[in-house]
């Protein structure tokens, strides 16, 4: 078959160490499906400010252009949490999202049966819980203009929210796409009984909710929906939301799952090109202690295969590998119940490698 390119930016704290756990399980498919892939490592975060001055390198960014799908862990850490602004590995995150078009960040959180006691919430809410957050990634108040200035009563900092119809109609068109292929039922998230933008959101789900008859809509301002999220998880298909409201929402989602350790993404644009990575950040607190748990990042890879590639066999052997470890008791100690008898983070990367057969 033909090589794929694959862009690997591991970033800070614990990325390197999940993506390594990824690129394991991406070498066992070439293994059992013949496929290929090229692997091009950047520098990127943290360690790229280091190195090179920039959390964004040029050659990173031209990496990962030239790729067909970027695998990414995370970025930041307490080093350069001082930073100003273009020196922040965050300023990064936002500037790849936004170079490569990356309007959507897709974040799925459905309940594995064997990880309900791993969850701080009763196993009974829990039951039947699958729903995917569709977060809006490239507009908002992340990328609205931000200052300080002097007030009147000395200084004050700035930062504003900017929608236009374009953005919101391009998301919430995925949003019901997705929809249609799941249970119908779509929940999107504003606080229109405050914002401005919010309140053009909701003039544009109306808009478009007529294309899609069959869904069932539902809008819920962002506080209900945090609240409603823990009170009824499971009656929720998409929810589809402004990027920081899916930001804050999709990591109370995690905790559905039993933990951020298992929360995988893609993010994507008009065509196939995604970038995956799991929602977590670079865990300054484990980071280096190899206890990290890389199933987020595992099922992000097949998240790639499935929306980027179409490899959905290898998908759903990646899949089925982390529920067979799961069911058979395997934990990092995120998600372990007895502490313990937590394993680290090669050890599940390992095991999940040698459960994947065709
Ligand atoms: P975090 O997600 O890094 O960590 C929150 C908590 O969850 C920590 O206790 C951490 O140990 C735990 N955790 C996270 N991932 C885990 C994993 N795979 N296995 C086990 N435990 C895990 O969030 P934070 O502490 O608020 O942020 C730390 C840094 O990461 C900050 O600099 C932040 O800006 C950055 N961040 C980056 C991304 C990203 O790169 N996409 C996402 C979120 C936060
Ligand atoms: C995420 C992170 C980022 C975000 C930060 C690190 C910029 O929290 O990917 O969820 O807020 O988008
Ligand atoms: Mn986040």
């Amino acid at each position: 078959s033909e090589v794929k390119k694959i862009a690997v930016i591991a970033g800070d704290g614990i990325g390197p160490e999940v993506v390594g756990e990824a690129i394991k399980v991406m070498k066992k498919t070439e293994e059992l499906f013949g496929f290929q892939f090229e692997f091009e490592h950047g520098l990127f975060g943290g360690i790229a400010i280091d190195e090179k001055g920039t959390p964004l390198p040029q050659e990173t960014l031209d990496i990962c252009k030239n790729a067909d799908a970027v695998l990414l862990g995370a970025v930041g850490g307490p080093k350069w949490d001082n930073n100003s602004k273009e020196l922040r590995p965050e300023t990064g995150l936002l500037g790849i999202r936004k170079a490569l078009g990356l309007f959507s960040n897709i974040r799925p959180a459905n309940v594995f049966d064997c990880l309900k006691e791993a969850s701080t919430l009763k196993p009974e809410v829990l039951e039947g819980t699958d729903l995917i957050v569709v977060r809006e990634l490239t507009g908002g108040i992340y990328f609205g203009e931000k200052f300080r200035r002097e007030g009147a009563s000395g200084e004050e900092a700035v930062d504003t929210c900017v929608y236009n119809v374009q953005e919101i109609e391009r998301i919430v068109r995925q949003a019901f796409e997705i929809a249609m292929t799941r249970s119908k039922r779509l929940a999107s998230v504003d606080k229109a009984n405050v914002l401005e933008t919010s309140r053009l959101w909701r003039e544009v789900v109306n808009r478009i909710a007529p294309e899609y008859p069959e869904v069932e809509l539902e809008h819920v301002l962002v506080d209900n929906c945090a609240m409603q999220l823990l009170r009824r998880p499971s009656s929720f298909d998409v929810i589809v939301t402004e990027n920081m409201f899916g930001d804050i929402l999709s990591d109370e989602a995690a905790m559905l799952t039993g933990s951020i350790g298992m929360l995988s993404s893609a993010s994507l644009g008009e065509g196939s090109f995604g970038l995956y990575e799991p929602v977590h950040g670079s865990a300054p607190d484990i980071a280096g202690q190899g206890i990290s748990n890389p199933i987020a990042t595992i099922l992000s890879v097949a998240l790639m295969y499935r929306l980027t590639f179409g490899y959905h066999e290898a998908a759903q052997v990646i899949e089925d590998a982390v529920k067979n470890v799961l069911d058979a008791g395997h934990r990092t100690g995120d998600i372990a119940v007895d502490k313990s008898t937590a394993i680290g983070t090669v050890a599940m990367g390992d095991l999940i490698v040698a459960a994947m057969t065709k």
